[in-house]
């Protein structure tokens, strides 16, 4: 397994571009199910995340293609069997969109009980409402999700908390509902609008992505197409939030701006500088870091994906400062690594208490999720020492080449192969 030795102190400089949206990618993925012809999907990450959707899309059959670094052509118009295994869902939390995109297609899907990362309960009761509004029975055995439906039939769906994913699924199984489907109360995120913008180019009829209403009229069928992914707001953000740790500059290319308002603004709030252009955004820092207060939210609030990064600027800012996680139950696992290296934080369920030292400590850690991963790069960055990061493979499912484009800011950060343990019963002696 390998680790990332990370050894602090250096400012960040230069330039670093921003690859294609990871939440956008997996449901965007799965959604060229719905087509009845080839898609070429441009802008795509090269994360295992990723790497795990197309794996799955693989094995049910589908053709894919690798046209360059980042695009692919894929055809899914043929599939053996509406089915995802255990082992292949199990390795993230969007392999439930195959349930959405399959509805959609065939009316029917098996797909087991998916993954991700652990920030406590992950249900998908929101997804399953959806469906049944759209007459679809469901039955879960041996971990096993079944859908199925004689005609899926458009309808009025009401989600009680905002969900991505069950907006996901539901616009997924709806666009080729008989009729008209309205799902209130629906995420807004740009990688939502990503995929309405998507399904449109096949032939869906959307509206209202971005809001908190979409009308999706179904259509009888929709065609292949050629598409490009938006870039990572994460990503972006997790590299300005390095560039203000650091107190260095670097222009972050293949952004858009408007998506990274709220974490731009949070930023400029502890002590930022940031200059904004078309598809480019200049982030500098030369004055000391302030404290400031962060609360959660779905879009357009500050992204909770960005929550373990911003945790690690407090903790170096003067003052104290309060994060309210407003999306996950329990998201504060990283919060043990941090204090590892020196970090002052007192959680009390769903309210991080963080009261800036000053300065971090190396310490080795291992990355809890994949976002704390990210946090614990942008702590080892600015840490008195060497910290070593373990449990990579969670970053991995989400930056592509961290440790490359980090580098090439001016980071000391090597990876390092770390041989497994070889137990005494296969050892050969
Ligand atoms: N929820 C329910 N019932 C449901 C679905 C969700 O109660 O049926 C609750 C969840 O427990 C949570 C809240 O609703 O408290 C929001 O969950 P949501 O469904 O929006 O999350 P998700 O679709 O599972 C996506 C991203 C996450 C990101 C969240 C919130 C993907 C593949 N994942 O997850 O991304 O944190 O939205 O924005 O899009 C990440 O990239 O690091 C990541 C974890």
């Amino acid at each position: 397994m390998d680790k990332f030795v990370i050894t602090g102190g250096k400012k960040l400089s230069g330039e670093v571009e921003v690859s294609g949206a990871k939440n956008a990618a997996v449901a965007i993925i799965p959604a060229t199910i719905l087509a009845d012809g080839s898609c070429r999907i441009e802008n795509i990450p090269n994360i295992s995340d990723v790497t795990s959707v197309i794996d799955i899309l693989y094995k049910l059959g589908a053709r894919v293609k690798l046209i360059n670094k980042t695009t692919l052509e894929i055809d899914s118009s043929n599939l053996y069997a509406p089915v995802v295994p255990n082992e292949l869902a199990r390795k993230m939390r969007a392999s439930s969109y195959f349930l959405g995109a399959l509805l959609g297609k065939y009316s029917h899907a098996k797909v087991a009980m998916p993954g991700g990362c652990d920030f406590g309960v992950r249900p998908i009761d929101q997804h399953i409402k959806g469906f049944e509004a759209l007459g679809v029975n469901i039955s879960l055995e041996h971990g096993m999700v079944e859908a199925s439906s004689v005609q899926l039939k458009g309808n009025h769906i009401y989600l009680d908390v905002v969900s991505v994913g069950a907006t996901v699924n539901i616009m997924l199984a709806a666009v080729m509902a008989q009729g008209l489907t309205i799902i209130e109360n629906s995420a807004k995120e740009p990688h939502i609008v990503d995929l309405a913008n998507f399904l449109s180019t096949m032939g869906a009829d959307i509206r209202g992505a971005g809001t908190d209403v979409i009308k999706i009229h179904g259509v009888e069928r929709l065609h292949g197409c050629t598409y490009s992914i938006i870039p990572d707001q994460i990503e972006a953000g997790t590299f300005m939030a390095a560039a203000v740790a650091t107190g260095g500059e670097v222009l972050i290319k293949n952004v858009i701006p408007k998506h990274l308002e709220i974490i731009s603004a949070k930023l400029e709030e502890m002590g930022a500088e940031i200059e904004e252009y078309d598809d480019s955004l200049l982030v500098r820092r030369t004055k000391p870091l302030i404290r400031a207060n962060v609360k959660t939210m779905p879009h357009p609030g500050f992204p909770t994906d960005m929550q373990p990064q911003i945790a690690v600027l407090m903790s170096i800012a003067e003052g104290t400062s309060i994060i309210t996680e407003g999306v996950w139950d329990n998201r504060f696992r990283y919060v043990d690594e941090l204090k590892r290296m020196g970090a002052s934080i007192q959680v009390d369920g769903k309210i991080a208490v963080v009261e800036g030292v000053g300065r971090l400590m190396a310490a080795p850690v291992k990355a809890t999720d994949l976002r704390a991963g990210a946090a614990l790069i942008i702590g080892g960055l600015v840490a008195q020492g060497t910290t070593e990061i373990e449990d990579i493979q969670h970053i991995e499912r989400g930056y592509e080449n961290v440790e490359e484009k980090f580098r090439s800011l001016g980071a000391d950060i090597q990876r390092i192969n770390v041989p497994d343990e070889i137990s005494y019963d296969k050892a050969i002696i």
